[in-house]
């Protein structure tokens, strides 16, 4: 691997929305905003609001990002934008609202349903995106990516693009200030996976190796903090930091076999979608890392669990094992804690086996994934 894409433009700390005015006033005169019900009457949007009327920026707001997002509410969205007269579009959200802001720019331009698009790359000359995080997770302010539910099969499918890169990403820490703890833990542990995924990936490679050490090192520190106290400013930074890196990683590296075996989670149950990630992170690690002892012995000596004097193989391990703790110390639940029926599950384990290994994720893991190996990892995680 060699090829390395990022934003054009990224703004980054705490208290730095205003200082993107100049950036956003090059982007156009009308903006689009997408978002969800919960961000559209928050003071967030009042600040981003207030900023564009400041410099002379007309706005539409839609706000019918209600979840994670569904092929219905993208064409929602592509209607309204289509009417609106807007010439440049604005994420402002969680993951589910930046992922929309990007299909619903996609879509405006390309033909028929955005499930047509699943397994293939969306081109075509998309409006100008900007994207604003308020959870500190995804990353998707820095990614290609956008996971859409297509409602009919129910399959979250990873759809993808280098036109969907947001032009200008605005990651201002003090969004995520006071964020519930459930959400703090969830997306904080998205971000983790995104970058243990990304640094173990087939497709890792220098640029992303760096970015996900120093992700990974952050979330350690600081998510135990962020959780604990949701109003820590410095540990909501430093994590906002790390969800950006992460996510650099994954556009660059991928995600593989915990991603792969988490959308179907997602899209069947309806378990958000960092704490699925979170239910999967142990077993599926615990079989990816003989494939990859190294690059996992590596992540516990950085982190400081492991040692010089631990083989490559116990180092790794000790890692696995700290990554389980900080799920223990974010509260993750079990799928029995969480509320999901035993039989209901089993009977959904096939279908969901087979949707992870066509997603292509548990592809890019370095150990060899076949569907009976995701079915009996789902196994293990509902005995
Ligand atoms: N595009 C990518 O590269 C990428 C990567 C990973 C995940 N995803 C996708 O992103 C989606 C999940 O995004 P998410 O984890 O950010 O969750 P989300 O956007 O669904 O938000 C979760 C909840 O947090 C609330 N929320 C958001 N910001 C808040 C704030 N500042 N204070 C209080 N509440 C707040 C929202 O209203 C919502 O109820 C999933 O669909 C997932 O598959 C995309
Ligand atoms: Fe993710």
């Amino acid at each position: 691997m060699s090829h390395f894409v990022i934003p054009n433009h990224t703004v980054v700390g705490t208290n730095v929305l205003s200082e993107a005015a100049p950036l956003l006033k090059k982007m156009g005169n009308k903006a689009f905003i997408v978002t969800g019900r919960h961000v559209a009457v928050s003071d967030m949007m009042k600040q981003l609001t207030a900023l564009l009327d400041e410099n002379g920026i007309d706005c539409v707001i839609f706000d019918g990002i209600t979840g994670e997002p569904t092929d219905t509410m993208i064409e929602n969205g592509v209607e309204m934008l289509k009417s609106s007269g807007c010439d440049f579009i604005i994420g402002i959200g969680g993951g589910s609202p930046l992922d929309s802001a990007k299909a619903i720019a996609a879509m405006a331009v390309n033909e028929g349903s955005i499930a047509d698009y699943n397994g293939k790359e969306i081109t075509g000359e998309i409006l100008p995106l900007a994207a604003i995080p308020t959870t500190a997770g995804t990353g998707s302010e820095a990614t290609k990516f956008t996971v859409i539910t297509d409602s009919e099969k129910g399959i979250k499918m990873l759809l993808k693009g280098d036109v969907l890169v947001p032009k200008l990403a605005i990651v201002d820490s003090s969004f995520t200030v006071g964020t519930p703890k459930s959400v703090t833990s969830a997306t904080g542990l998205d971000a983790l996976t995104h970058a243990v995924e990304a640094y173990t990936s087939r497709k890792a490679f220098s640029m992303t190796d760096t970015l996900a050490v120093s992700a990974v090192k952050r979330i350690m520190k600081y998510l135990p903090i962020a959780y604990k106290e949701p109003d820590n400013s410095l540990a909501r930074e430093q994590m906002s930091i790390a969800a950006l890196e992460a996510g650099i990683c994954i556009n660059n590296s991928s995600v593989t076999i915990v991603h792969g075996m988490s959308r179907p989670i997602g899209a069947l149950f309806h378990i958000p979608h960092g704490m699925s990630n979170a239910m999967l992170l142990k077993e599926c690690l615990s079989f990816a890392v003989s494939g990859a002892y190294e690059k996992f012995a590596n992540l516990g000596r950085e982190t400081g669990v492991a040692n010089d004097s631990d083989s490559d193989e116990t180092a790794a391990e000790k890692f696995i094992d700290s990554l389980q703790n900080i799920c223990d110390v974010c509260e993750i639940p079990t799928l029995e804690q969480y509320g999901i029926d035993r039989d209901e599950y089993y009977s959904k384990i096939s279908k969901m086996a087979t949707d992870a290994v066509a997603s292509g994720s548990p592809a890019n893991t370095v150990k060899e994934v076949t569907v009976d190996d995701c079915i009996e990892i789902y196994k293990k995680l509902y005995v």
